[in-house]
């Protein structure tokens, strides 16, 4: 198939150009297809005539969301209902990428899809006009992920081993629960999904839980980092954007749909970690 990922200098459309195999992928960066152009959007995808079209381009700064959040409703939502008609036009399918934050976070047991959304910040806000595009179109999957991470961009990983390199010392909130994805064991289950044709809305994201902490203590004892690391509230470390206390989301839905890939998180860090070695040989 030709499928087109946008958002392609993005932490998870790298991890799809490393893991997919045999398909004809494209990942056109912002300079060439800027999600905030309706022009560029029909323009590119006319030209590229993809049979998939994978939306991993998005405002992901949580934090900025909340001040630039007319911004973040353009490329997050408006442009979403742009690459629906689009696709539409071409026949193709949209899976679009979303996010646990569409939760407002006071749930006690694993969010099903079914479950209402409350999202508590803009970031949350401007997805969940994304997901309601994605599924008017005609074709469509759309995956909510969370806790995205892997060897490369710009992510919680990544920030605690440079920060622990650098021997700062280390507060990481404990009181906010979720699942750590890598972007390669979420990349396998959208390769799968789209060459199963999967449709409607799917929970995508690794198995088990942890908090940031739990999530920063196996980062350390994986990577033999020696850091300076304590637990904290979300009460100490005060950030622009709330969010959710608890965003586990359940995937059993994934079995209905077709072949469910996603491991343990745990297992997902450790091939990271590897990765990341090997990077740093
Ligand atoms: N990261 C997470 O923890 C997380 C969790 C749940 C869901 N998600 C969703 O997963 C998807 C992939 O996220 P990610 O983690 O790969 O984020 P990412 O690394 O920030 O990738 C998003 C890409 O979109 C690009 N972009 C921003 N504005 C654009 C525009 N106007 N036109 C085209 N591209 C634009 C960004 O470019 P710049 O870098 O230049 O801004 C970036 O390269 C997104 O839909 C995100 O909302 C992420």
């Amino acid at each position: 198939m030709r499928i087109v990922v946008t958002g392609g200098s993005g932490q998870l459309a790298r991890a799809i150009r490393e893991t997919w195999t045999g398909h004809e992928v494209i990942c056109p960066p912002e300079a060439e297809l800027d999600l905030a152009r309706q022009e560029a959007i029909q323009r590119v995808l006319q030209e590229l005539k993809p049979e998939v079209v994978v939306n991993a381009g998005a405002f992901t700064q949580v934090d900025r969301c909340e001040t630039e959040e007319a911004l973040a409703t353009l490329i997050n939502g408006t442009a979403v209902s742009w690459l629906a008609e689009t696709c539409d036009g071409l026949g193709a399918k949209l899976v679009q990428i979303s996010t646990d934050y569409v939760f407002d976070g006071q749930g006690t047991r694993p969010y099903l899809e079914a479950d209402p959304v409350a999202p508590r910040c803009a970031y949350g806000r401007t997805k969940l006009l994304g997901e309601q595009a994605a599924l008017r179109s005609r074709n469509h999957l759309v995956a909510r992920t969370a806790w995205l991470y892997d060897a490369w961009g710009k992510n919680f990983f990544l920030t605690m081993v440079n920060a622990a390199r650098q021997g700062r010392e280390l507060r990481v909130v404990d009181d906010q629960r979720g699942t750590p994805t890598s972007c390669r064991a979420l990349a396998r289950q959208l390769q799968l999904a789209i060459e199963e044709d999967w449709q409607g809305l799917v929970h995508a994201s690794c198995r088990g839980e942890t908090t940031w902490y739990g999530f920063a203590e196996e980062i350390f004892r994986l990577t033999g980092i020696n850091a300076r690391l304590s637990p904290c509230a979300t009460a100490d470390y005060p950030l622009p954007a709330p969010r959710p206390a608890y965003s586990v989301l359940d995937g059993a839905h994934r079995k209905e749909l077709g072949s469910d890939c996603m491991g343990e998180w745990i297992d997902g860090l450790a091939e990271v970690v590897a990765h990341y070695s090997k990077l740093a040989q």
